[in-house]
């Protein structure tokens, strides 16, 4: 299995966004992962489409931004112009998934869908055709930082066991609470794009960090 680090800059020193970023091409990430956030959808703010389209300006690196916002179908046309490359709406955001996921697909964009960590995997499964990547949250979305919550691991068992049995090829990344020391149970479970924040961003050695997600990961 090739596995994929997807840092999420939600953590990172944004004086020095650009900065760190670098760090992240020097040490062979593929993906940044970025959080969009509504304050409404979740009881947080963060960033948004000015900054997506100046991280494009600077990078190559794949841009998987994952927006925890109320009707992402608002939005979707403006986030694949400021240049994401993967675009990540909540299955408990939008009435009607389908429109959304197939109108991210036709701006030439990978579409993915997330849920939360009491949403079942099951709720999911009939938008198997129309995605290219499943993120399952492993915290409440909304802030960097938290505890992994283990039972969400069935998610990512559930998902992986669908792919093998329909022999399909989505993806399906992880994201909250993530560090080198449980990184191996989402990986065991099937998840083959790691998004962390703290344990990478926000203190000194972003390099060393890097490089040990990327030693465990290049084991799966
Ligand atoms: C939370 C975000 C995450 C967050 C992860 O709502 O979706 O991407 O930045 O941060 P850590 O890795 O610190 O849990
Ligand atoms: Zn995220």
């Amino acid at each position: 299995m090739n596995c994929i680090l997807s840092p999420s800059l939600l953590s990172a020193d944004f004086t020095k966004l650009g900065k760190e970023i670098k760090i992240c091409e020097e040490n062979n990430v593929p993906y940044l992962h970025i959080d969009v956030m509504d304050g409404m959808f979740v009881p947080n703010i963060s960033i948004g489409i000015p900054v997506v389209k100046s991280i494009r300006k600077i990078t190559d690196l794949v841009l998987d931004v994952h927006l925890m916002i109320v009707k992402p179908e608002r939005y979707i046309d403006a986030f694949a112009e400021a240049g994401s490359d993967i675009i990540n709406i909540h299955y408990e955001a939008t009435d009607n998934c389908i429109p959304v996921l197939k109108r991210i697909r036709e701006l030439g964009k990978k579409a993915a869908l997330t849920i939360k960590p009491k949403t079942s995997y099951e709720d999911v499964l009939p938008f198997a055709e129309y995605t290219d990547m499943f993120l399952v949250m492993s915290v409440e979305p909304g802030f960097g930082g938290q505890s992994f919550i283990d039972s969400t691991l069935k998610n990512v068992e559930g998902l992986a066991e669908y792919k093998a049995k329909n022999r399909l090829n989505y993806d399906i990344e992880i994201d909250g609470g993530i560090n080198t020391d449980n990184l191996t149970r989402p990986l065991d479970a099937g998840a083959n794009v790691i998004v962390a924040g703290s344990a990478i961003f926000g203190k000194e050695d972003i390099v060393n960090r890097i490089q040990k997600f990327n030693e465990i990961m290049s084991r799966y």
